[in-house]
This record gives C-alpha cells, sequence and structure tokens, in this order.
C-alpha cells in the first residue's frame, strides 16, 4: 500500500490536460502514492444535476487529499439550459462546487505563492532611474481567508423586512431607508475572530518556517472599521506570540500602487477573502500570471491544491495541448510540502527553475504569443514537451 491517497479532479476543459502532466511529474519524483479519480464540474453538473457528487465528497473526506485541475462555470441561465433534458425543471440549482468544496471541508486557509523564476521572459522588470531596467526577485506568498467575507454569499437584493428593519436600527442607513427594496443590494460582509486568527497564524508560521523578516497584514481598517479592523487587531495579537517576526500594515488600495514600486519587499501577506483574491491575482501578474499561480486550500483535515487558472475552454480542444503545466506542476508540488515531504517539492520546483532559466523549452504564453494551433509551428512547446523538459531535470 503506498504512504498517501491522493483524489484526483481534473474537472473540465484544461484541467484535464494538465492534471495527468503533474502526475508524471509526482510520479518521476518518486511522491509514494495512489490516485483515485473523482468527477468535478459542468460536464458533472449537465449529467447529473450536481457538479460536485456525493462519491467525490466522501472520497475527499477518507483521503484528505486532493488535486484538482479547473472547473468551468456559468451563470444560472445556461446552467440549466445545458442540464441533460430529462434532469431540466426537476428543481436541480447549479452551485460553483469549489465555493461549496471550500465550506464542507472548511477549507478556510488559502496559500497563493507567487514567486518569480529567473529567466522567465514574463517576469516584471522596472525602471531605474538611471534610465537602465532591473528586474527584482519576487517571492510573495499571499494567504487568503477563504470562506468568509465577501464570499459568505450572504447577500441580497430587495432584502426581507426583517433584515431592512436591522439595518435601519443602524444610524448611517438613514441615507437609504428610502430607496425601493428592488433597488438596494445588500452583500454582508463577515469576519470571525477564530477565523481571523487561523489565517493569520498560517501565515505567521509560514514565515517562521521559511524564515522571513515579517508579515504584512492588508486590509482597510480605516475605512472597514469592524471587519478589517478585527482582521488587523487579531494580526497584532497574534504577532505577540512571534517575537522575532515583524508585522507590518497596508491598505488593498495603496498595496496595489506599491505593487510596482518594491513588490520584492512583500514575502508573505495575509488578508480577508476578496482583498486576498485582488492581491494574489495581482502579485500572480509579476510572475508570469496565470501559467504560474498555484495554490493551496488547506482545512483542519482536507487540503486541495489547484492551479488558480480555469478551464480555458477556447484550448481544451486542441491536440496537441498547447497550456503552460507549470502552475499545476507547482501546486502539486504544493501537495507535497504539505504532507511534509519538502525534498521532493524542493526538487520539483529547482526543475522548473531550470528549464525557465535555460529557456528552450516555453509554452506559448512565455514566448508572448497568442496561443492555438498555430503557436506549436511558432516554436512554441506543447502542454507535455514542458513537462518533458521538467522531467529530465528531475
Ligand atoms: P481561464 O483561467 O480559464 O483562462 C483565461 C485565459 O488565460 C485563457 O484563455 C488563456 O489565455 C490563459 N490561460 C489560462 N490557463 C493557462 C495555462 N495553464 N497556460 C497558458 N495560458 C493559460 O479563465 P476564463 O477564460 O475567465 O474562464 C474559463 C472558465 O473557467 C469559466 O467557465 C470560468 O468560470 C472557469 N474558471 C474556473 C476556475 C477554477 O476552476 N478554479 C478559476 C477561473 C475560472
Ligand atoms: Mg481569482
Amino acid at each position: 500500500m503506498s504512504k498517501h491517497t491522493v483524489v484526483t479532479m481534473p474537472g473540465d476543459g484544461i484541467g484535464n490536460q494538465v492534471l495527468p502532466e503533474s502526475l508524471r511529474v509526482l510520479k518521476a519524483v518518486g511522491f509514494d502514492a495512489d490516485y483515485v479519480h473523482a468527477d468535478i464540474g459542468w460536464d458533472c453538473w449537465c449529467n447529473n444535476g450536481n457538479a460536485l457528487p456525493e462519491r467525490t465528497i466522501e472520497l475527499l473526506k477518507k483521503h484528505e487529499l486532493g488535486l484538482f485541475g479547473a472547473i468551468t462555470s456559468k451563470p444560472n441561465k445556461a446552467a440549466q439550459a445545458e442540464l441533460k433534458p430529462e434532469l431540466q425543471g426537476k428543481g436541480y440549482v447549479y452551485y460553483s462546487p469549489i465555493v461549496t468544496m471550500r465550506q464542507k471541508f472548511n477549507l478556510d486557509i488559502c496559500m497563493r505563492p507567487c514567486v518569480g523564476f529567473t529567466g522567465n521572459p514574463l517576469n516584471y522588470i522596472r525602471k531605474r532611474t538611471d534610465g537602465g531596467f532591473e528586474e527584482p526577485h519576487i517571492n510573495t506568498t499571499v494567504f487568503r481567508q477563504n470562506t468568509e467575507g465577501m464570499y459568505a454569499g450572504i447577500e441580497w437584493t430587495n432584502p426581507p423586512e426583517i433584515v431592512r428593519t436591522a439595518l435601519n436600527s443602524h444610524a448611517k442607513f438613514k441615507a437609504f431607508a428610502n430607496v425601493p427594496g428592488q433597488d438596494l443590494a445588500v452583500s454582508v460582509r463577515i469576519i470571525t475572530r477564530p477565523a481571523a486568527r487561523r489565517i493569520v497564524t498560517a501565515a505567521f508560521e509560514y514565515a517562521k518556517k521559511k524564515k522571513f523578516k515579517g508579515v504584512t497584514i492588508c486590509e482597510k481598517p480605516n475605512v472597514v472599521r469592524e471587519t478589517s479592523g478585527m482582521m488587523e487587531e487579531t494580526a497584532k495579537e497574534v504577532k505577540k506570540n512571534y517575537p522575532e517576526i515583524q508585522l507590518w500594515s497596508t491598505n488593498i488600495d495603496a498595496q496595489l500602487m506599491w505593487l510596482n514600486k518594491n513588490p520584492e519587499d512583500y514575502n508573505v501577506i495575509v488578508a480577508s477573502n476578496l482583498f486576498g483574491d485582488i492581491l494574489s491575482d495581482a502579485f500572480a501578474g509579476l510572475v508570469g500570471g496565470l501559467g504560474f499561480a498555484a495554490s493551496g486550500n488547506i482545512g483542519d483535515t482536507v487540503a486541495v491544491f489547484e492551479p488558480t487558472h480555469g478551464s480555458a475552454p477556447k484550448y481544451a480542444e486542441l491536440n496537441p495541448p498547447i497550456v503552460n503545466p507549470i502552475a499545476m506542476i507547482l501546486s502539486a508540488a504544493m501537495m507535497v510540502e504539505h504532507v511534509g515531504e519538502n525534498d521532493k517539492a524542493e526538487r520539483i520546483r529547482n526543475a522548473v527553475a531550470e528549464v525557465v532559466k535555460e529557456g528552450k523549452v516555453r509554452t506559448y504564453d512565455m514566448m508572448r504569443i497568442s496561443g492555438g494551433a498555430k503557436s506549436i509551428s511558432q516554436g512554441a512547446a506543447s502542454t507535455v514537451q514542458m513537462t518533458d523538459a521538467i522531467l529530465a531535470k528531475l
């Protein structure tokens, strides 16, 4: 019997192209695991009226480790129209399986490393005052609270009377008291202290493990006083347990402005759900974008690792596949590190780094050409060729 069992969920579109590539890498690095396939996503919805089947939930519950590719998601109207004819009109409702998975297993810690690889032509460069250019080394990991905040889903257009009454009890609601219901949309931003403590602690633990000097809490407590205030207050509390690590505080708007100024100064950033989502995309853009952006969704028992990109339907049918498998492969490396096999994770990352540095094998995104069947004849590597190059370095 193998040491680990990994639930593999390729999902839709290019998820089916990149996930198998990460398995080749895991095998080559000697990761001792069995793999069980599980369904998730749009095809699953169309055929069963459920994007996250019970079997997938049960497998995750049992094995506690998941690798996920990507899924397709569409608005409710399209969801109803594409449902198998015999399932239509039976009251099936489409829910995002990713959000459901995060809530079901309380995968409240989302970790998104944005680390630049030397030689990546997509890396951010900055003009120096003497007119020359410099390429700062960016090594930022964003810790995003994954289950609360603006993603909790507690919202209304035309809120029910009882909610309006509650809102009316707040002095600031006077300004909106006469807005007709159908013209009033309300989304609730919820932060709870235990969840805030968990995400901030995860950030500090990571800084400690990687020997970083500081953690940045990125919120907006001067305006969003209660929720961002609780995040910041909690960060100050947690910091007391880590005397050797500094705590810096930035506002989300200013932080994004500073992205061009000194992104290399931020190694660990922690934020609530929506701000963390924005931050991680912003930092990922500095180190190569979607082809490089990996992530982990980590709960107390279950953890699921996935590239941040989606199913890229326009490339899903291409043969050979052309998309960059690196984001998926780096996600697999995160999984390996999560179970404590740091050297294997490091070997994977080093192999990727060598291939990027050498610059001989580049997928279309790394060549800054448009994707499509033509990109191969323009010299772009296919998905499989990129993995082959990484395997050769292992
Ligand atoms: P997307 O991430 O699928 O693709 C956007 C564009 O980024 C692609 O057209 C392609 O040019 C590029 N790209 C993405 N992955 C790449 C890779 N590995 N290598 C090279 N280039 C890559 O986002 P889009 O087009 O907004 O959404 C497509 C579908 O994916 C939608 O149904 C959306 O709901 C879903 N989605 C799912 C996510 C997930 O499964 N976690 C996340 C984001 C979107
Ligand atoms: Mg996003």
